[in-house]
């Protein structure tokens, strides 16, 4: 396993039982969502994977190993394991987009050529190289978020953590950001972990989904299987997303024969009306050939 948490707890200092309990483990390569919704304790959990906090109780391991806390053992940590904060504004300070995507590189005593290179590369990937002479904070917030990425990727991470990537964005920078994870994912094997309470966005990316609720883990699965959990999805104060809710309507209201496993992107809800109006023609031979020949 890659990340390992056992019966991970955190207490923050007025008393606040943040997580508690929890464990939960992913492998190398997965795409995994974290979900819950406001409060429920994501942003505490990512924290204790680059070590920004430490768990009351319980332990972190990273292939296999506890983490340890010293600062040599957090910049080995973090140079694998990419952090992306919620608020771009918390992780942008430089003067300029390509100096702030330089600093992580700069840290590690990279060589200026290589740090350059790394830069280049970075902000290609995200989109934003025509911006590398501008400040950060005359950007919006969507290409505040792609150079956040960029900053991570110029360290050429393992592990990409995101805080939240789509809250707040418009519709096509959501739908970027994913599409650049996901490639980044398919391409260069970087394993995602995502905090969301977005449950539209979820079965897009994820293979695998952590619910959260009052700091504890109440359930993980594929999407399909906890979406199909309407009870446990309702007891958390989430919902199914919406295609899915369509579907449950035309099964129920409708009486139309929709698969037990209800679609839950637009994907697979295309497959569901092409396998409904397939499965209506084969059944219905007559009405079908008479239609395309009206004349036998
Ligand atoms: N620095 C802090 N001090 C005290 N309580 C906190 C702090 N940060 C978060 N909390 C509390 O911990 C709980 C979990 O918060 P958080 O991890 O931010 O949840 P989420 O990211 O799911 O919205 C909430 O009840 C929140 O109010
Ligand atoms: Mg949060």
């Amino acid at each position: 396993m890659l990340f390992r948490l056992e019966n991970l707890s955190h207490q923050y200092s007025d008393g606040t039982l943040a997580l508690d309990d929890v464990s939960l483990s992913f492998a190398a390569g997965e795409r995994i969502a974290l979900l819950g919704t406001n409060g429920s304790g994501k942003t505490t959990l990512l924290h204790h994977l680059n070590g920004i906090l430490q768990p009351t109780s319980g332990k972190v391991y990273f292939e296999d190993k506890p983490l340890k806390y010293n600062s040599k053992s957090l910049l080995d940590l973090r140079k694998r394991v990419g952090f992306i904060f919620q608020d771009p504004n918390d992780q942008l300070f430089a003067p300029t987009v390509k100096q702030d995507v330089a600093f992580g590189p700069l840290n590690l005593g990279q060589p200026p050529d290589q740090v350059k290179k790394a830069v280049d590369e970075a902000l290609t990937t995200v989109g934003m190289a025509e911006y590398a002479e501008k400040p950060p904070h005359f950007l919006s917030l969507g290409q505040k978020k792609r150079v956040a990425l960029a900053g991570v990727l110029a360290m050429q991470p393992e592990v990409l953590i995101m805080d939240e990537p789509t809250s707040n964005l418009d519709p096509r920078a959501t739908s970027e950001i994913l599409h650049l994870l996901l490639r980044l994912n398919k391409e260069s094997k970087i394993t995602l972990l995502l905090a969301t309470h977005d449950v539209d966005m979820v079965p897009l990316f994820a293979n695998k989904l952590y619910i959260l609720n009052k700091g504890k883990l109440v359930s993980e699965g594929s999407p399909a299987e906890m979406f199909s959990d309407a009870e446990m999805i309702r007891s958390v104060n989430l919902r199914a997303p919406r295609i899915a809710h369509l579907f449950e309507v035309l099964k129920k209201e409708d009486n139309l024969p929709i698969d037990k496993q209800l679609p839950l992107t637009i994907g697979d809800a295309r497959k569901e009306i092409l396998r409904l109006l397939s499965s209506q023609k084969t059944s219905k031979p007559e009405a079908t050939s008479k239609r395309r020949n009206p004349a036998a």
